[in-house]
């Protein structure tokens, strides 16, 4: 494509999102939530097409600052949330670094869809094999079609040295269709997704029957009982967890640790309206929930719920900056959320740090093509990108530190 048709394509992106911004946020008083937003997106392009022939512009973006879209209501929303409004001192938060030849030997991994950090501190990765997701995979009704071709005979999740990369050990053959997400708990139980099965589970490591199962298997719904190609999960100290469900219902479902349904998020007349909410992160002590809200190119954080239902169903902290793009990946480290963009037109892919209390991009790094998970290690010294491609280089896994 060439670069106008970029930039017509964006435009096209930007107006038609706007479109359907202006008819389903239903914020009091009809007011359009995006407008502002969408008109900073086509300033942000517009100076992308003067510069320099148009090539790919890379992170940081250091010189581009724009004011995330609030509307009054949303000021006088945010003034009674319960938490403080104050931005992090920017000494305090860690910067990721690039761990140069990291892993010291290339893997042949398929499809990278997840990355975790056992509670040793190991990376650990979920990946298709030869399996890959097309316009094949799935019918109009996200019935998976190839059923019969059983369950990916490789092993699907490989635990890796941190030092290293290098293999240390992997599990998880003969049991998933089409991985998507996976998260290790802070006791090493691995929660996992498959969209094909429409299912998420709660495994020991190299389990091979799970401990817990949400959803039925191969088939969708939008029941409690049902999940539709699940996205993610996030586990609390507390045992309690939440699922998105993901790319059909886009949904939040909260259970308690034995997996009884609490709630669902939004839950009735809430107003948080969520497109492909593609993967979460739980930051305990703010008690939010944050999630990679995928086609609506922002971060949101609704309340927990963790401690108490106080809060629940307030307004969300709300991330969205016109060069965040669609946001694939979020993890967290204490109070700081990090998030990965993925391929949105001519934005430049990269890392973002967010500060959730002040709504605020606080810093870019990084670099990539097409990533799809993140995940940071317990202790907070390292930080993992998983990008999926097309062959044995691009499907990799990238080690940051964070110093
Ligand atoms: C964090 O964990 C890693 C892996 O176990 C270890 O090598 C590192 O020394 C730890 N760092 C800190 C600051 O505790
Ligand atoms: C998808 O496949 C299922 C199972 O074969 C079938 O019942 C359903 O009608 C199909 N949906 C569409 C839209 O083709």
């Amino acid at each position: 494509m060439s670069c106008m048709q970029h930039l017509v394509a964006l435009l096209a992106l930007c107006l038609s999102l706007a479109a359907v911004a202006a008819s389903s946020n239903h914020l009091p008083g009809g007011v359009n939530l995006n407008e502002r937003f969408f008109n900073q997106v086509r300033a942000l392009i517009k100076r992308r097409m003067q510069e320099k022939n148009c090539a790919r512009v890379h992170c940081p973006l250091s010189n581009v600052h724009l004011q995330p879209p609030l509307v009054d209501d949303e000021v006088a929303l945010q003034n009674q949330r319960s938490y403080d409004n104050v931005p992090i001192p920017a000494a305090s938060v860690p910067t990721p670094v690039l761990v140069e030849n990291w892993p010291t030997e290339q893997h042949s991994f398929g499809q990278v869809t997840a990355v975790s950090v056992d509670p040793l501190g190991n990376p650990v990765i979920f990946h298709r094999a030869e399996r890959y997701w097309d316009v094949n995979t799935f019918n109009e009704s996200n019935i998976y079609y190839l059923i019969e071709y059983g369950p990916i005979k490789e092993k699907t999740i490989y635990l890796l040295d941190s030092k290293t990369g290098a293999i240390k050990s992997g599990w998880g053959s003969n049991m998933f269709y089409m991985p998507h997400g996976m998260t290790i708990d802070i006791h090493g139980n691995y929660w996992i997704t498959d969209v094909a099965m429409h299912q998420a589970f709660k495994f020991k490591p190299f389990g091979s029957k799970p401990l817990l199962t949400i959803g039925k298997r191969f088939r969708p719904g939008s029941s409690v009982k049902h999940l539709c190609k699940p996205t993610s999960i996030a586990v609390a100290t507390t045992g309690e967890f939440f699922i998105a469900d993901g790319y059909c219902n886009s949904r939040i479902l909260k259970f308690n640790a034995a997996g009884k349904l609490l709630r669902t998020i939004p839950q009735p007349p809430e107003f948080l309206s969520l497109q492909v909410p593609h993967a979460i992160t739980l930051l305990e002590h703010l008690d939010l929930l944050c999630i990679a809200d995928r086609e609506n190119m922002r971060v949101v954080c609704p309340k927990a719920g963790l401690k108490s239902s106080h809060g629940e169903g307030e307004p969300a902290a709300t991330i969205q900056e016109p060069d965040l793009g669609r946001v694939f990946g979020v993890a967290s480290y204490g109070d700081i959320v990090f998030a990965v963009n993925g391929p949105t037109s001519m934005l430049p892919v990269c890392g973002f740090t967010i500060d959730p209390r002040s709504e605020a991009i606080i810093g870019h790094w990084g670099d990539f093509k097409n990533p799809h998970s993140m995940a940071v290690s317990v202790n907070g010294s390292a930080l993992y990108v998983t990008e999926i491609g097309n062959n044995h280089q691009t499907n990799r896994v990238w080690k940051y530190v964070l110093a």
